[in-house]
């Protein structure tokens, strides 16, 4: 019947024109509906436009889905100006999270949602360079899986939860460029032996180093410009692995002479403390040296890195002397 034929074809035009069949829609139709809350919830901010309701999720930017579960493993909004408001608490509905990163977003603000814990298969959280503010939650310890936590460059207050101590998969940590104040918690004193990179400088912090961290092979470590005191000549020693230590603008209080600088170390920045003694054998081997504004005494070895770097590595100390400082009395 030519009537019938028609509507065959009518209906043959209908499937073609029809977005693809949903097996090969990948989204999971749970996330979709999280991610469109959370568009809303920065005010469909342009940034999010490719996040069309009616097309897979697994498209969209920001946003990646695992290649088997098609489950979204990763959510990383970067460098977006008009994104404001605060984190939404509906990311905490992205069960399947496995990094989540808000970078260099001047217009996030308030504080870090409690949702956040929900997400037990985050391996990496980076909130950085935004105008998030108040407290570091002692809450973050719940996220076990954490490996890195990156936390620089926001403006947060209060004092580092001991609780953080408790993620023992961490080999990554970094607090700095806050307001932090209070000392680095006694908890810090063990922490895994994973935990390889760790700079909480541009702080506000004070105190003294943990007890424990002297059995500690950092990578790197990074404490400049906080009010930190005392004894940091743990950190360094025989069988140590410490790559780079950058302790400048603080007010440590140790005899240089007595340490052993580890073979490993590459990097090592004291300006600005009050450490006294003179400068011990095995630093020639490193690329960069720092120990101005000190108050340490005597002879600068020569060779290495002494012949590299120039007079502002050594003034302003009680009597160090000779090259590149003027000649020994
Ligand atoms: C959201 O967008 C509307 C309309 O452009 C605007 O009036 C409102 O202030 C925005 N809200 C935020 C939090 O940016
Ligand atoms: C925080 O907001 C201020 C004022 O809008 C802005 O100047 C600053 O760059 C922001 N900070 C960051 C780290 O984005
Ligand atoms: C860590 O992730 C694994 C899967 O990658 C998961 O089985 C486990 O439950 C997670 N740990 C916690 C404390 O949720
Ligand atoms: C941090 O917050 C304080 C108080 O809310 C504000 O005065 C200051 O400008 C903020 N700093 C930055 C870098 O945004
Ligand atoms: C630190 O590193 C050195 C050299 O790699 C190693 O011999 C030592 O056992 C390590 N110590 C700890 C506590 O991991
Ligand atoms: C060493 O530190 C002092 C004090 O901050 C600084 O003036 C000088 O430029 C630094 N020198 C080098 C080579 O970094």
């Amino acid at each position: 019947m030519r009537s019938l034929s028609l509507l065959t074809t009518l209906s043959l035009l209908t499937i073609l024109s029809l977005p693809p069949p949903s097996e090969s829609v990948r989204c999971h139709p749970q996330d979709k509906k999280v991610l469109l809350k959370i568009k809303q919830a920065f005010n469909n901010s342009y940034d999010f436009s490719s996040w069309n309701p009616d097309t897979d999720c697994c498209t969209w930017y920001i946003v990646k889905c695992d290649r088997l579960t098609n489950r979204i493993t990763r959510f990383n909004l970067i460098t977006a100006d008009d994104v404001a408001g605060p984190i939404p608490a509906a990311i905490g509905d992205l069960p399947h999270l496995e990094s989540l990163t808000f970078h260099k977003l001047p217009n996030l603000i308030g504080t870090i949602p409690p949702a956040i814990t929900k997400l037990a298969n985050l391996r990496t959280l980076t909130i950085t360079w935004t105008n998030v503010t108040g407290p570091i939650p002692p809450f973050l310890s719940q996220l076990k899986n954490l490996t890195g936590l990156y936390l620089s460059f926001n403006n947060l207050t209060g004092s580092i939860p001991p609780s953080l101590a408790q993620l023992r998969q961490l080999t990554g940590l970094s607090l700095d460029r806050n307001r932090l104040t209070g000392s680095i918690p006694d908890a810090f004193g063990d922490i895994p032996a994973s935990l390889m990179y760790v700079d909480l400088s541009h702080n506000q912090l004070s105190g003294g180093i943990p007890r424990g961290w002297g059995g500690f092979n950092f990578t790197t470590l990074q404490l400049e410009r906080n009010r930190l005191e005392g004894d940091a000549s743990g950190l360094f020693g025989r069988g140590k692995s410490i790559e780079n230590a950058d302790l400048s603008r603080n007010l440590f209080k140790f005899d240089l002479s007595r340490v052993e600088i580890p073979q490993s170390l590459r990097y090592l920045d004291m300006n600005h403390n009050k450490i006294f003694g003179s400068l011990p054998a095995g630093l020639e081997p490193l690329t960069f040296v720092n120990v101005s504004y000190n108050r340490l005494c005597g002879r600068i070895p020569s060779g290495g890195v002494f012949q590299e770097m120039d007079y502002s590595s050594f003034f302003h100390n009680k009597c160090l002397c000779g090259p590149p400082l003027p000649e020994c009395k």
